[in-house]
């Protein structure tokens, strides 16, 4: 079934103590897998297992003690990746403590944006419509998420804008506190937000720009898939609201947008002793012919909405690394009427290694069962159907 083509290929998965897994290997021989399974028996976690191989992130948790096994102290995810380059070992060790250790072809990583790259995904779940009506968290951590695999120094990027964050705040705090018990002489204090001032323009500015920038290729992707599912019905516009405005992006405008934005926030950020200027409060708005999606009553126009955006990932994902890939579907077949289940079928036809998972087999049809393998879950344990 796999003779032939040239494309990112996950060929192995082995879990180890992850999840409700103890001890599971799995073999991928199709580019299409089906996982089957009742509710809770751990199909959503397999692909969980994939996502944080191409994230470092699981869009479910952010706690590592949740991905260990109860009454385990480590978990580990293995696999095993064919590129056009070659084939690519990847381990990840996850520790109730936190603290994690990378490893490519058995070397452990200094950095782990090494790591990131090496395996591509696109995860879709039924948990994405919180896309539409979440809060903007969600909206941030999902282009994150996205320019983590296309750019993997983003990761750097944002952990130094989230380092700079914490300890400005710690600083802000610091001073309200002095403030209170009526010291004086706080001149050092105010120096030192100063130079915190700075840095957050400098941290943020490569943030807000990369976000910029990513959203500027998607949305004419996205806006594309969304007139073909919809049959050009509805158009989609896609912006980018920056707390911090700014037109040319050229790294020192953006710096001094920053730094006036945070002088006319002063008094705020004084009295809420936390930081309020910076892309930690960023979102982006989806609007359906003018009207805000959130807004929209249609769960079907939602649904349509975040397919559209799933697609314009893989595309751009595609584009930009040069390989196809792998989808990762978790139940959104089910949730999807006919036509748009066909919609999505047609779009990934044989381009994509996919991974979907299912409580039953009624959704699909019968050329997608066919070119399918099709694994059963059941407790923590799978097999071949
Ligand atoms: N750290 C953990 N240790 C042991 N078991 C866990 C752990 N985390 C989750 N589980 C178990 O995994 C199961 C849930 O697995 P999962 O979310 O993959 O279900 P699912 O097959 O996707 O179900 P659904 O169809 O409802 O989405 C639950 O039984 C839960 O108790
Ligand atoms: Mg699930």
């Amino acid at each position: 079934m796999l003779s032939g083509f040239l494309l990112m290929y996950l060929t192995q998965l082995h879990l180890r103590t992850f999840r409700n897994y103890q001890e599971q290997l799995v073999n991928f021989s199709g580019q299409k897998t089906i996982i089957l399974g009742n509710n809770a028996q751990g199909k959503s976690n397999l692909l969980e297992a994939v996502e944080l191989l191409a994230t470092l992130k699981s869009h479910r948790v952010s706690k590592d003690r949740e991905l260990v096994t109860e009454d385990a102290e480590t978990g580990q995810i293995l696999a095993t990746v064919n590129r056009k380059y070659g084939t690519s070992h990847l381990g990840l060790i996850l520790r109730t403590t936190g603290r994690r250790t990378v490893m490519l072809n058995n070397e452990p990583l200094r950095r782990h944006l090494d790591f990131l790259g090496v395996l591509n995904a696109v995860e879709f779940s039924s948990l994405d419509l919180d896309l539409v009506r979440g809060a903007p968290e969600t909206r941030r951590n999902w282009i994150d998420t996205l320019l983590l695999q296309l750019e993997p120094i983003y990761l750097r990027i944002l952990q130094d804008y989230n380092q700079v964050l914490r300890q400005r705040n710690a600083l802000l705090k610091e001073i309200r506190h002095r403030e209170e018990k009526g010291a004086d002489n706080l001149g050092d204090y105010l120096e030192q937000l100063s130079l915190w001032d700075t840095q957050l323009a400098q941290t943020g500015s490569r943030v807000t720009r990369r976000r910029a920038r990513v959203l500027t290729r998607l949305a004419p992707l996205a806006q594309k898939w969304h007139e073909s599912i919809s049959g050009k019905k509805e158009t989609l516009m896609i912006n980018y609201l920056p707390n911090v405005e700014w037109t040319s992006d050229d790294p020192a405008s953006v710096q001094k947008a920053f730094i006036d934005r945070i002088a006319t926030r002063r008094i705020a950020e004084y009295q809420l002793a936390t930081s309020v200027v910076g892309p930690h409060r960023d979102d982006i708005s989806l609007v359906i012919d003018d009207t805000p999606a959130k807004s929209y009553g249609s769960q079907g126009q939602q649904r349509t909405l975040v397919l559209s955006l799933k697609l314009a990932e893989l595309q751009l994902l595609e584009e930009v690394i040069g390989e196809p890939p792998l989808l990762l579907l978790d139940d959104v077949l089910a949730e999807l009427d006919l036509e748009r289940q066909n919609q999505l079928l047609n779009a990934i036809e044989d381009r994509f290694q996919t991974l979907i998972t299912a409580t039953h087999l009624n959704a699909f049809d019968g050329a997608w069962l066919k070119s399918s393998q099709i694994f059963t879950v059941e407790r923590g344990k799978i097999e071949a159907r």
